[in-house]
């Protein structure tokens, strides 16, 4: 036996207890162990074995950090297939989440039984790979085809109530998972009931699976593992045999396992967790927060608002009159509606959060007793500091003063106070109740435990918090600004806004740059401009059809018309014709002679400039690790997960390749495409960006 299973005997039955904390992965110790058990308790000449998880939860899968280097012997196939060919009984008792190899494990048991409370589901497609321990073949033996492809493709989580409606598992019941396993295997054995492999099962009912799959690809927005589990399934149905399937299982699983995507999503599943593990708050304990303060109830303020309560946080907001303060808790009301009609919240929750929870003002003392204030007003530094200037003077001592802005520098509105130290960025994504990011962005003087409730508020929120210095635009939309220009130039030198949104989308973003725009709003784009106009370097290259279009009036979808014209009741739009025009006219002030574009080079260079920048900003400490500007691109702008972010796909790319075209494009544009020093010291020391979120950990 290994330490990770701890071998015991009942009469004539044998428990197989996991003892692998956190989570009872599938690590070789423990595929070691349950061997081991299974052979002694044959050996021993037990009646059943019943397997079961020590700690929060039974196995939560295989165990992904062994992703990616040689399998160790037993492998979890071949350890599935031995379980079900055990010559006694075996009994599987679930609790907390049964995932992945967890489940097939469950699978290869002949029978199951779990507590009320417990989580099934086969999310390997989320990691880029697929249930590859039998489960596309056992699974639809029991689940039936069809809730089998939903089950394995969608890769969600399932209760133990839909798991015994749908034949996962055998029986639900209350208790610890140790007694309510051993009652039921005594139970099997006095009954005399048989073994029962799930491989003796016969082949469930085929379906259309062509059609499934290219209903599945599209779906995955150029994702292939949930399309390709949909092959391993059809083998379940149409191989000549199990171990054919099986074996058919094993070629799509190694397919997938090599590729780049199954990197990227698992480089995403660990960063995700790592982002808000700061080492330097590991001491530090965050400020109480029990109510908030909201200064702006607009589109951001109220859907931070709304995220408060949903997180059981009061909130006091503060507009600048009583008819904004009303149209502030319609736009939170409406909010909270959506939220009840989706069945998130109870009717109960509802009123609570509209009534007592809320508190809607005009006079700043109203909030004497908040513990911390979002600012969320209009993106103007005089306007932001005298809203400082009032929060200085009526809050509490040791009360958090934030703001949500987008660009402007907090260290300015830090000054706009007495007490810098308690102030920070909490930059949230529109909108706010839905979006996961939240940039923490840490002033100067921002206090630790300052920044530590940043992180305490955002888990609460249930947000992805990241940390970013203070620059103008932070970690994201400082990139964003960047490839945004990108493309804005391929479009002055001849790419169509259309081509290029059309490329994006086929890279996995759900939107091109253009039709976000649209989506945001062009006028906001506009303003930045303007604002920034008066500071430009004279040697950056400037265009102007984006702005022709807003002295038009065309702001995007809240006019109607922007790079698309948009009518209603439809989804989508259809482009613009005046678009054309602005940007001949533009080509032709700049005297600038268009050029095609292939495909590859809008992505190439699209992806150049967000990567040079995101290097920039990494090499300059603004972020701590590559690993947080990936996060901040999956979580606030929809990069495709499956890339694993922006710098994960560099380092896929190859960066040296990367560095190597943005100095080619710098020939032409040696202002915009001035290379990151990170990027030319990594590819000069032939390191890559992953190495660094190595070198910190
Ligand atoms: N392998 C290795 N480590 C794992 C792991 C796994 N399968 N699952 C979780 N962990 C680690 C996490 O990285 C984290 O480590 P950290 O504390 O050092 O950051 C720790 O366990 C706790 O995890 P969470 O913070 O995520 O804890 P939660 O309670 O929030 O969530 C969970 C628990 C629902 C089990 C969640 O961790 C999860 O979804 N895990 C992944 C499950 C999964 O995808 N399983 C399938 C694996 S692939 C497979 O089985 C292939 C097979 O078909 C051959
Ligand atoms: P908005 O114009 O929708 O709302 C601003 C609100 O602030 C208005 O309701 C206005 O009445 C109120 N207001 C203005 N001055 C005030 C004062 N002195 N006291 C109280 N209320 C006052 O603007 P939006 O989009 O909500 O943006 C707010 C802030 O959030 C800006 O700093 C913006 O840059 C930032 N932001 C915006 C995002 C977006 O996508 N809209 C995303 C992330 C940040």
């Amino acid at each position: 036996m290994t330490h990770a299973i701890h071998y015991e005997r009942v009469d004539d039955i044998a428990i197989l207890k996991a003892q692998n904390p956190p989570v009872n992965a599938l690590g070789i110790d423990v595929r070691l162990g349950l061997l081991a058990g299974i052979e002694r308790a044959e050996a021993e000449g037990a009646r059943a074995v019943l397997i079961y998880g020590d700690g929060r939860t039974f196995f939560a899968g295989a165990d992904i950090r062994e992703f990616g280097k040689p399998m160790k012997d037993p492998g979890l196939p071949d350890l599935c297939n031995r379980i079900e060919s055990a010559d006694l009984i075996v009994v599987s008792a679930l609790h907390g989440t049964a995932l992945g190899g967890g489940l097939e494990v469950a699978l290869s048991s002949h029978y199951r039984i779990a507590v009320p409370s417990a989580k099934m589901g086969l999310p390997e497609v989320h990691l880029g790979i697929l249930p590859g321990a039998g489960g596309t073949q056992r699974l639809p033996r029991v689940a039936g085809t069809e809730a089998a492809l939903d089950m394995i493709t969608s890769g969600r989580h399932f209760g133990a109530a839909e798991a015994l409606e749908k034949g996962v598992i055998d029986r639900v019941q209350e208790g610890e998972p140790r007694e309510i396993g051993l009652a039921y295997a005594r139970e099997l054995l006095d009954q005399g009931a048989p073994r029962r492999p799930v491989c003796d099962m016969p082949a469930p009912a085929a379906v259309d699976f062509d059609a499934v799959y290219e209903k599945t690809l599209a779906k995955g927005r150029g994702q292939l593992s949930p399309a390709t589990a949909v092959r391993a399934v059809q083998a379940a149905c149409e191989a000549a045999s199990f171990l054919e399937g099986l074996r058919r299982e094993r070629e799509l699983f190694t397919e997938l396992m090599e590729s780049d995507q199954r990197q990227g999503l698992i480089h995403a599943f660990f960063s995700e967790r790592a982002v808000s593990k700061l080492p330097e708050l590991a001491d530090v304990t965050p400020r109480d927060v029990a109510s908030v303060g909201v200064i702006g109830g607009g589109t951001m303020g109220a859907g931070i608002a709304t995220a408060a309560l949903l997180a059981g946080v009061s909130v006091v907001l503060i507009e600048r009159d009583a008819s904004a303060a009303e149209a502030a808790g319609q736009r939170i009301s409406g909010n909270l509606s959506g939220a009840l009609k989706r069945g998130k919240i109870s009717q109960d929750q509802f009123d609570t959060m509209t009534g007592d929870a809320l508190e809607l003002a005009t006079e700043y003392g109203a909030l004497e007793q908040v513990d911390l204030v979002i600012e969320a007003v209009f993106e103007d530094m005089d306007v932001k500091r005298e809203v400082f200037k009032a929060l200085d003077a009526n809050c509490k001592p040791g009360a958090i003063l934030a703001s949500n802005t987008s660009y402007l520098d907090i260290n300015e509105i830090a000054a706009a106070t007495s007490r810098p130290r308690d102030v920070i960025g909490l930059h949230f994504f529109s909108p706010a109740h839905v979006m996961k990011l939240l940039e923490v962005v840490v002033a100067d003087q921002t206090d630790p435990d300052v920044v530590a409730t940043g992180f305490a508020l955002g888990k609460r929120l249930r947000k992805i918090s990241v940390r970013s210095g203070v620059c103008d635009g932070f970690i994201g939309n400082r990139i964003m600004n960047a490839y945004r220009k990108a493309a804005d130039y391929m479009v002055l030198d001849g790419a169509s806004p259309y081509q290029i949104d059309r490329v994006m989308t086929g890279f996995g973003f759900a939107m091109g740059p253009f039709a976000v725009g649209d989506l945001a709003g062009l006028d906001i784009g506009w303003a930045a401009r303007k604002r920034r106009a008066p500071h430009r370097d004279p040697r950056e290259r400037v265009v102007h059809f984006a702005d022709m279009l807003c002295e038009g009036g065309d702001f995007g979808q809240k006019t109607g018309k922007g790079f698309y014209v948009y009518e209603a009741g439809k989804r989508g739009g259809t482009p613009n014709p005046d678009v054309e025009k602005y940007i001949a006219q533009d080509q032709a002030d700049q005297g600038v002679s268009p050029r095609e574009f292939s495909d590859a080079e809008i992505l190439r260079r699209y992806m150049c400039a967000m990567v040079n920048e995101a290097a920039k900003v990494v090499g300059e400490g603004i972020a701590r690790r590559p690993l947080d500007v990936d996060m901040v691109l999956l979580f606030g702008y929809g990069f495709p997960r499956y890339h694993g972010g922006p710098l994960k796909w560099a380092d896929l790319q190859g960066l040296a390749g990367i560095l190597e075209d943005i100095e080619t494009y710098a020939k032409e544009d040696p202002y915009f495409w001035q290379p990151a020093p990170l990027l030319q010291t990594l590819v000069a020391e032939g390191r890559c960006f992953d190495d660094l979120n190595k070198a910190e950990k």
